[in-house]
């Protein structure tokens, strides 16, 4: 893999400015922050006011955790615009959750707003590699989702050749891959797989492609996930991290250089680690639940947003600007089966050891008896794994998360393709238990 680290002089000097100079711009730019959600969204102006503080209250950083949270609930309560701080008039852009578990969650930028997301998507393909002129392949999904068009105003402002492809059309992905020659691509990791399947389904190498770096994100995946997509095509992968509640796609982003876990980027985005069970800010370098509070943002500011991804804050290493680390999952997608918690990401974790199982898998909880079960439902690598080595291999993946994780899982593992395959974030968790 070609080295591909950005030279220090090509970084934006907050990266690497101190971070008595970092904090300095967050303690200022979080005063106005709070006093624009205060001046300008009832929302805020009632739950500051219902909590008993008020912006002026904030002198410190850490004074920031008097102020009360803001939920997903918050969100749709006030669906939809009832969050702009700003007249709709001066929105520029709209984006909006699927909506698929409820009411949508509904965003807006002003042009800064949007000009600011461009500069840190910039900054973050940069952080990856890539630099201007560079080509870059973007299948994340166009539309309300942030993913396609988030990536495409950073791919833009940072002078790259974009390839808008969309989710979808997989055989085309790979055609356009073989034929334009990029560089980068950004993906959903799960959809990225899918692509590396068809690479072989068209008898073409993926290691002898163009791409040098892949930007993955949108959903959890490991570093065993990243070991293999590495190896499968010659090239990097780093994480992006975002959601659309607090801008989308480049909130935080690992470096190329590093590996080790998302710079936030932390002169627009303020970030806590709270304990989820209490909401107290736990010490530095404690796993919990990442909060977020907007430093800049002018349509659609957000004070104290629980995001339910769960990870810890690590002191900045390619730059001087905190990283977090790999978000392990949400707390929305912990299964809790017979009192042992349990990740996606744990399960991929295993499956990835087992070389007779492809990377793709499911995972179906049912309730038979009055008693949660667990079925895992993978599949095998290629079509030259006979069904006795399937089912050897499915045997292989139960013990192991028996003794990892203290689980007792069904493991099916079919042919290849059993498994269904995403077009953007992967369904991992099929629930057909009664609803209560
Ligand atoms: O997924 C924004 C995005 C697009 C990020 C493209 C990166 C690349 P939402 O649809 O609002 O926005 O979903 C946000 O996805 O709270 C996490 O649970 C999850 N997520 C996003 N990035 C990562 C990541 C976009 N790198 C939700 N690792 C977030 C783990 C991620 N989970």
């Amino acid at each position: 893999m070609k080295d591909l680290t950005p030279p220090r002089s090509s970084l934006d000097s907050i990266e690497i400015a101190s971070r008595d100079e970092i904090s300095a711009l967050q303690l200022e730019r979080l005063k106005w922050s709070l006093r624009h959600a205060y001046e300008n969204v009832a929302f805020y102006r009632s739950s500051f006011d219902a909590a008993g503080v008020h912006p002026e209250d904030l002198h410190t950083l850490s004074d920031l955790a008097k102020f009360p949270f803001t939920v997903k609930t918050d969100l749709r309560d006030n669906y939809p615009f009832g969050m702009f701080a700003v007249p709709r008039d001066q929105v520029k852009r709209i984006h909006a959750s699927s909506g698929t578990t409820g009411q949508p969650t509904v965003v807006g930028y002003t042009q800064t707003d949007l000009d600011n997301w461009g500069q840190l998507v910039a900054r973050s393909l940069r952080a990856a590699g890539m630099t201007q002129g560079d080509m870059l392949h973007n299948a994340y999904g166009y539309g309300l989702f942030t993913g396609g068009l988030g990536i495409h105003l950073g791919a833009d402002a940072l002078g790259l050749s974009t390839i808008p492809i969309s989710g979808g059309m997989t055989q085309r992905q790979v055609r356009l891959i073989e034929d334009f020659k990029p560089k980068g691509i950004t993906v959903t990791p799960s959809y990225a797989l899918s692509i590396l399947d068809e690479f072989a389904i068209q008898g073409l190498d993926p290691r002898d492609c163009s791409l040098e770096v892949g930007i993955f994100g949108a959903e959890p995946w490991t570093n065993a996930m990243r070991h293999q997509i590495e190896q499968s095509f010659n090239m990097h992968a780093v994480d992006i991290y975002g959601l659309s509640e607090i801008m989308g796609p480049g909130v935080s982003m690992e470096c190329v250089e590093s590996k080790d876990g998302l710079h936030i980027w932390e002169d627009h985005f303020y970030p806590e680690i709270i304990n989820p069970q209490t909401g107290e800010v736990v010490a530095e370098g404690e796993q919990g639940e990442l909060v977020f509070t907007s430093l800049t943002k002018e349509a659609f500011p957000i004070i104290r947003y629980r995001t339910r991804d769960l990870t810890r804050l690590l002191a900045g290493t390619a730059r001087t600007m905190r990283r977090m680390e790999k978000v392990t999952g949400r707390s929305d997608d912990m299964i809790i089966l017979r009192g042992v918690n349990v990740f996606p990401t744990q399960i991929e974790e295993q499956l990835m050891k087992i070389p007779a199982l492809a990377p793709h898998f499911q995972i179906e909880l049912s309730r038979p008896d009055r008693m949660d079960q667990m079925r895992i439902v993978t599949e095998a690598a290629d079509p030259s794994v006979s069904e006795e080595d399937r089912a050897n291999a499915a045997k292989q993946l139960s013990a192991a998360i028996k003794q990892t994780i203290g689980i007792s899982a069904k493991v099916d593992t079919g042919a290849v393709g059993a498994v269904p395959r995403s077009e953007g974030k992967a369904v991992r968790i099929l629930d057909k238990r009664p609803k209560t």
